[in-house]
């Protein structure tokens, strides 16, 4: 972040107190900030008594082993249970948990709590015919459809870890995820919509099944959903339809009940190195978390709200607070398939106008595409039902932030913005609506039970209006436990940097305002945030070199007004390769978006002589996003060669192609 930015943040000086109406029935009030750090465990243990254990803990956090935590050791639980059968049982199974919203007009499903126990149970029973046991991954690469949220409780119901890959990710992306976790079998479908029209998922799953029979890993059963009708090569040895395996099981199923300690599931995230990190939640301490916080950041009143998180499941978001959260607090939710601007671009006002959503929960990024096309389109529906609004996945500008309030929120709306990550598995910095002050930029302090800092290199408090480091100082219960098959890995990466301190290093620079409100700034490592979602340089380099013609490849993420940062890549030619040709960066893009996705899609590719690197052969990255921002270069003086800045800022406008 520049100086400039540190700047502007200190000049914020606007304010919104919380509404009188939302302050005076208040799920959580000031009290509990003091309560909890007093004796945070006794904090931890009461939000636990949300939950049904079948047995209760012994302990609430064993950290002798640290950085490797148990919480409410000896406690047994299941969470599919907890999600949705003691609703039913409780006399709430005719309350609406979903009301799924299809992307084409008037596809829509209302899905009671007692329908879901009746899926869900049926879907536990088909992948137990499909051979999924205790303690089998199952990967999940699926639309947002209910059968998604159906297929991840199934899972969790019999103790078999989901992956959930994010439906846009490629064939190879999903063969990795596949392999790293050795998934038994795939829930996908043979498509789903989006931007108006039918797109396909099957075939992916058939190529990174090849991909993982070749690495001796090989997915048994592929259980498919039929979503859109489309064609669909079929394996009969392998591929089963959703409707028959799952269509035809008994409603009936007893859920076990597993240690609290058990995996619930692994999500794959970014990491500064190549591979993908599987992050590792396990069910009790996952769902005291996130069910704590949806309940108390959004203040939920199961009873009258209506509540409604945009986020996928393929990210974290969709697991913590579209299924996880919310369904284990009993809330009725909007879940959407589609794109915001199908078939029009008023569409998700449209949703929240029809189902009187009451909580919405979004992305800067989108926030901002609204803004850009304009106040009249959101105008022009009715939208008073809103009572709160969410914010997450990048820091939120102010100009956004009061837009998103005055516009969205008809400036009744406190608008929470709330930072946390994959790896934290729940909130775990944010305001309150009924108690903080919200200041448009800030995610403002850490929640009742979380305990948060701002150091310096040596790991110590920085003074307020300093920035540095953003850590947790303490455990908390729905934490990640390691990644998946590589303790060492997790050691290394979140623990070892203020080992001394016992910190938890989050990745984020971070700045204390004059009154130590927290200003999240974004990543201190190589890793880019792009529309809320982290992508790795490394990993976009490899899939860049993994292309004939490329010998070299640095990516760099730069500011970008839509998607908070974009993908910048600088590529050096093989010499074979000559110039590549008149459509090498096209060539390139769709190498990309192969490997990995769409998301991943480099917004800019120069094909350059050279790359900035000092003696010791290190890429200078900060030069590079210089070029890539059209900022004029900082420092060259520590590089080997100082004239290799002027060759590649002559390719600052080559290669960029907006979508
Ligand atoms: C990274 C985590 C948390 C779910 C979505 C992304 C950035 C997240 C905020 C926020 C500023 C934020 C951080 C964080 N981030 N929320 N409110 N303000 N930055 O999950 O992919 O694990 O990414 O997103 O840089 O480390 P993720």
């Amino acid at each position: 972040m520049s100086d400039e930015t540190l700047s502007n943040l200190l000049k914020e000086e606007r304010r919104f107190e919380p509404p009188a109406q939302i302050a005076a029935a208040a799920n959580l009030t000031a009290e509990a900030y003091d309560r909890a750090a007093a004796d945070p465990q006794a904090f931890w243990a009461e939000q636990a008594e949300r939950l049904d254990w079948d047995r209760r803990w012994d302990r609430v956090l064993d950290w002798d082993d640290a950085p490797f935590a148990k919480w409410f050791v000896g406690g047994r639980l299941n969470a599919a249970y907890n999600c949705v059968d003691r609703h039913v049982a409780a006399g709430r199974g005719d309350k609406v948990a979903l009301h799924w919203v299809g992307e084409p007009l008037d596809d829509t499903r209302d899905i009671t709590y007692a329908e879901l126990q009746d899926e869900v149970c049926r879907a536990a029973n088909a992948l137990t015919d499909l051979g999924v046991r205790t303690g089998d991954r199952v990967a999940i690469y699926l639309p947002m459809i209910p059968e998604a949220v159906v297929a991840m409780l199934a899972c969790a119901r019999i103790g078999a870890p989901h992956t959930v890959v994010f439906g846009g990710f490629s064939a190879d992306a999903l063969a990795s995820r596949l392999e790293d976790c050795q998934a038994k079998v795939v829930v996908t479908s043979d498509g789903g919509y989006r931007r108006g029209s039918a797109s396909a998922l099957k075939p992916a799953v058939d190529d990174a099944r090849a991909k993982t029979a070749a690495g001796g890993h090989p997915v048994e059963k592929v259980l498919v959903v039929r979503r859109t009708g489309q064609e669909v090569a079929w394996d009969d040895a392998v591929d089963v339809w959703w409707h028959d395996a799952v269509g035809g099981a008994s409603t009936e199923h007893t859920p076990e009940s597993f240690d609290a300690e058990h995996p619930l599931y692994v999500m794959y995230t970014s990491g500064t190195t190549g591979k993908p990190k599987g992050i590792l939640h396990t069910t009790g301490g996952y769902l005291v978390g996130s069910s704590y916080t949806h309940w108390a950041v959004f203040d939920l009143k199961p009873d009258t709200d209506v509540y409604w998180c945009s986020a996928d499941i393929g990210w974290v978001t969709g697991h913590s607070y579209v299924v996880y959260g919310p369904l284990a607090n009993g809330a009725t939710q909007v879940m959407y398939e589609g794109t915001p601007d199908s078939p029009e671009r008023g569409r998700w006002w449209q949703i929240i106008q029809d189902y009187k959503v009451s909580i919405f929960y979004t992305a800067p990024t989108a926030i901002r595409s609204f803004m850009k096309q304009g106040r009249e389109i959101p105008d022009g529906f009715d939208m008073s039902s809103l009572r709160i609004l969410g914010s997450v996945g990048e820091p939120i500008n102010p100009e956004a932030y009061i837009w998103y309030r005055h516009v969205i929120g008809g400036d009744r709306t406190p608008v929470i913005d709330t930072w946390w990550q994959t790896e934290t598995g729940a909130i775990m910095i944010s305001p309150l609506p009924g108690v903080t002050a919200g200041k448009p930029g800030s995610a403002m302090t850490a929640i009742p039970g979380v305990s948060s800092e701002v150091v310096n290199d040596e790991g110590e408090p920085v003074p307020n209006g300093s920035g540095g480091y953003l850590v947790l100082t303490s455990p908390w219960p729905a934490m990640l436990r390691t990644i998946w098959g590589d303790d060492q890995r997790y050691k290394d990466t979140y623990w070892s940097r203020f080992a001394k301190q016992g910190y938890y290093f989050a990745g984020d620079g971070a700045k204390k305002d004059e009154d130590g409100d927290i200003w999240v700034l974004g990543r201190v490592d190589d890793v880019m945030n792009v529309s809320g979602h982290r992508l790795s340089t490394t990993e976009i380099e490899s899939a860049l070199v993994s292309h004939p013609k490329v010998a070299e490849a640095a990516v760099v993420g730069a500011k970008d007004e839509d998607t908070g940062q974009a993908v910048c890549a600088f590529v050096i030619l093989r010499e074979d390769a000559g110039d590549g040709g008149d459509d090498i960066v096209a060539e390139l893009r769709q190498h990309v978006r192969k490997e990995i996705g769409p998301i991943a899609t480099p917004r800019q590719i120069m094909i350059v002589p050279e790359l900035p690197k000092t003696r010791s052969g290190k890429i200078m990255r900060r030069l590079l996003r210089d070029v890539a921002e059209r900022r004029e270069v900082g420092d060259v003086t520590t590089l080997a060669d100082s004239s290799v800045m002027d060759l590649i800022s002559a390719k600052q406008d080559e290669g960029r192609t907006e979508e």
